[in-house]
């Protein structure tokens, strides 16, 4: 008897991409499982998070100097725990460690892969349950195996990920991530507690109608964006206007959305924060790679995410993503109006 087996899970899924490459190591899917039960840990705690003492600040402030919220060290200490344990990753990056964490023994220096991630995204939403998210990449270890990775592993440009997902703690909890072969996406089934193939290769649409912008900071945006703004509030003849605006305040559910539905989210740089706010090894460069392999762009304004060499861990940078029709737009609206 055939049994009618409708849905992958995640697991199923990474194992059976490995089917096509004979001499994969496997390391990569393991990897990705590692983050899916952490992300699955981390869904439990936020489903609850208005019942336990868990909300709120845990009363200090990260290298960045903002509030860090208990959520935010519970999610960071998950994603640290199954990578340190697992035996794919040979370090670690996050938005909640000032510097890296090199795990340092005898299988983790032979693993290939370092991984970077923003435990919590959109955190300041936690509080009134808004969607949040987990960002995260993987890159290749460029230094040898066999010895501690090094904090040069991890200032790789954008273009060298191996790998970049997102979770999104939402109305479904979701789980997406791309490799250059495509993006996938996987939603939580919480009856059987797995991510199972829900969105097969995804595609930004390549035009869209819906622009995301924290409109609060208009007036300290450059002048193409400003530009580029109003062209998005009018109809013209090739727009096919005006948009929809929309902006969450979490990153993973704007990009989300508009990665699915058609869109561009826009975080420029403003005369108080002149290299914007977004950062670029775990907020821009994930998004970036998994909007190109769907199709998409991303641009600091002036130049592609993907090529920036990193010089700093924690480094900010201007962020525009989404469909290319839409980037293409705002390219030239830049170009033309700096
Ligand atoms: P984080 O919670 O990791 O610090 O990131 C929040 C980010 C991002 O998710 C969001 O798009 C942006 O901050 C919102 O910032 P503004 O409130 O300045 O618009
Ligand atoms: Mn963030
Ligand atoms: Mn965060």
């Amino acid at each position: 008897m055939s049994v009618n087996r409708r849905v992958l899970t995640l697991d199923e899924f990474t194992i059976q991409q490995l089917r096509d490459f004979p001499n994969a190591t496997g390391e990569l899917s393991n990897l990705l499982r590692d983050i899916g039960l952490a992300a699955k840990r981390v869904n439990v705690e936020v489903n609850k998070a208005g019942l336990v003492d868990i909300l709120g600040d845990a009363g200090s402030v990260n290298v960045q100097g903002e509030d860090v919220k208990k959520l935010d060290l519970f999610a960071n200490n998950q994603f640290m725990g199954v990578l340190r344990h697992g035996i794919s990753c040979a370090g670690i990056a996050s938005e909640e460690l000032d510097d890296v964490v090199v795990f340092d023994d005898e299988i983790s220096n032979n693993s290939k892969y370092v991984c970077l991630f923003d435990p919590l995204d959109g955190s300041g939403n936690i509080d009134v349950n808004v969607s949040i998210g987990t960002i995260f990449c993987v890159y290749r270890r460029i230094t040898e195996k066999g010895n501690p990775c090094e904090k040069k592993d991890f200032l790789q440009p954008g273009l060298k990920q191996v790998a970049a997902g997102y979770i999104i703690y939402g109305s479904s909890t979701m789980m997406v991530y791309a490799t250059r072969r495509g993006a996938n996406g996987f939603t939580l089934d919480p009856s059987i507690g797995e991510f199972t193939l829900s969105h097969p290769n995804i595609i930004c649409p390549e035009n869209g109608k819906i622009y995301s912008v924290n409109h609060g900071n208009f007036f300290q945006y450059e002048m193409g964006v400003k530009k580029y703004i109003d062209a998005c509030q009018k109809r013209n003849k090739t727009n096919g206007g005006p948009y929809t605006q929309r902006y969450i305040g979490s990153m993973v559910s704007d990009v989300h959305r508009n990665l699915i539905k058609g869109g561009i989210f826009m975080y420029p740089a403003t005369t108080d924060k002149p290299k914007g706010k977004l950062r670029l090894l775990y907020e821009c460069n994930p998004f970036a790679f998994i909007m190109e392999v769907c199709g998409g762009k991303a641009t600091n304004g002036k130049e592609r995410i993907l090529d920036i060499v990193p010089t700093e861990l924690h480094e900010r940078s201007p962020f525009f993503v989404g469909s290319r029709m839409m980037m293409e737009e705002l390219e030239e609206s830049m170009k033309l109006n700096g």
